[in-house]
């Protein structure tokens, strides 16, 4: 039985553009427990400026699929947290707690238009270190800006930024552009998390096997275990991924 925590997942019924109510949350809960998954963090998105429902509204509803999870695995748990949408104004929110940190850590889950420049990027996510956050790019395959220059990462990484990639980008054929350069940064050892990124119960699910077989054959059991069970351990410890002295545990192997 496999024992993932999954850190990215729009599985809090009707709240944004994930789950559109508690049955397919419910089934999104089976999915993940039938994958291996056996912790989730929902991440409903967070914007400035944006509809966004009101905490208690998450922390009730979180209740609900707390208890449906239950039903499922006594071990089977949920924490909570935000996808935000980088601007200025989102450290001040996070200040005042109207946006949150990953299960109440100084993690946050952290996403910029796919277009975004690379400076931009860089200056956000510094902000977001300087202000004592520990920022974590959302789906960092998707970004353009470093697309055009996976190096780009490794700066980011050196700056104190985690990296996070949807795990089923990585699927895909030799013609797929997308999936070769997910492995590139997968060799390169920039990811420090693989996620669901889930939606749904029928498109976007929360599926984990297909990918974790790809890991495991390509680069080692070992690395499934890093980024699915230690790096989100340390995650929820609220704790740093790597311990400097000892020369980083996956950074440029
Ligand atoms: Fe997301």
């Amino acid at each position: 039985m496999n024992q993932w925590t999954d850190i990215h997942s729009h599985i809090l019924p009707s709240v944004d553009d994930g789950s559109v109510n508690l049955l397919q949350t419910r089934n999104m809960l089976k999915i993940a427990h039938q994958e291996g998954i056996i912790h989730i963090i929902a991440t409903p998105h967070y914007g400035v400026g944006c509809l966004n429902p009101d905490i208690q509204e998450l922390q009730n509803k979180l209740e609900l699929v707390r208890e449906e999870a239950k039903k499922i695995d006594s071990d089977f748990q949920i924490d909570l947290g935000n996808e935000l949408y980088y601007s200025e104004d989102i450290i001040e929110h996070l200040k005042k707690k109207k946006a949150l940190t990953m299960a109440g850590t100084r993690y946050v889950l952290v996403e910029f238009p796919v277009f975004e420049s690379y400076r931009n990027i860089r200056a956000g996510l510094h902000r977001l270190l300087i202000s004592g956050y520990l920022p974590i790019l959302a789906h960092t395959e998707r970004y353009e800006a470093l697309y055009q220059n996976p190096h780009r990462i490794e700066e980011l990484i050196r700056l104190g930024v985690y990296i996070q990639m949807n795990i089923t980008s990585i699927l895909g054929g030799f013609t797929n552009k997308r999936s070769k350069y997910c492995k590139k940064l997968m060799g390169y050892g920039y990811i420090h998390f693989v996620a669901t990124d889930s939606h749904s119960d029928h498109n976007r699910e929360p599926r984990m096997i297909k990918g974790v077989k790809y890991l495991r054959k390509k680069y080692g059991v070992e690395l499934v275990d890093l980024l699915l069970v230690k790096n989100t351990s340390q995650l929820l410890s609220n704790k740093y991924i790597y311990d400097e002295e000892e020369g980083g545990v996956y950074a440029k192997q």
